[in-house]
């Protein structure tokens, strides 16, 4: 089972891809994690992509398919696997269904989590003030290129899926136990 979790900054992508994984034992590959982890680790790759991500730009299609790909290949993936935050652009999705045809494997399902912009401001600020070390790109100025990028650079996914028919849209405004419910309605 592979499914997408997409929507914009604050949607909901990690909230849902962590109750998913507890209740089912699928694996959440979150890039944007997998970033923080490597700028925390003060490996090169780490260096490189610090300023991108503080700036709210997107990391090179490159990095990203090639350490996606890694991680597919891991064997705690064979099973089912969430992808949070992955593919953010229209050749990352091209390169994700080579990938995965390469390996016989297919997208299950792509969720678009849809939540309005006053919404995700709130919750984004709301969790810098209770994070006791926030995210570096959580403060409103980043956030608001997060949502510009989030606009013209990933929103283009959302038609390749939709015409794989592949897309289920979500009411990402409403509680977190709902969000889950409609997801699961989805899956079924
Ligand atoms: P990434 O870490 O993926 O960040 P993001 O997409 O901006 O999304 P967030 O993690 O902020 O939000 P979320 O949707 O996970 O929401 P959450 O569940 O936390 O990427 C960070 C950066 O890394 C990118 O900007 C880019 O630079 C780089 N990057 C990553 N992947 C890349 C790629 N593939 N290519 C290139 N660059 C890449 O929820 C948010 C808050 O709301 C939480 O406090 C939560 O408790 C709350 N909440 C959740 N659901 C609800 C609900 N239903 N009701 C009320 N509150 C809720
Ligand atoms: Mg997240």
């Amino acid at each position: 089972m592979i499914m997408i979790l997409m929507g914009p900054p604050g949607a909901g992508k990690g909230t849902q891809a962590k109750r998913l994984m507890d209740k089912y034992g699928y694996v959440q590959l979150s890039t944007g994690d997998m970033l923080r982890a490597e700028i925390a680790a003060g490996s090169d790759l780490g260096k490189k992509a610090e300023a991108i991500i503080s700036a709210g730009n997107l990391v090179s299609d490159d990095i990203m398919v090639g350490m996606i790909a890694k991680r597919l290949d891991a064997p705690d993936a064979s099973k089912g696997v969430i992808l949070d935050g992955f593919p953010r652009t229209v050749p990352q999705a091209e390169a994700l269904d080579r990938m995965l045809s390469d390996k016989g494997r297919k997208i299950n399902i792509a969720i678009e989590l849809k939540v309005e912009a006053d919404e995700l401001i709130k919750r984004i600020l709301n969790r810098a003030k209770e994070s006791g070390n926030a995210r570096a790109d959580d403060n409103e100025e980043t956030l608001r290129k997060r949502l510009d990028v989030y606009k013209s650079q990933t929103a283009p996914i959302l038609p390749y899926y939709k015409g794989k028919g592949l897309l289920t849209q979500v009411d990402g405004m409403a509680d977190m136990d709902t969000v889950t419910n409609q997801i699961e309605a989805a899956l079924n």
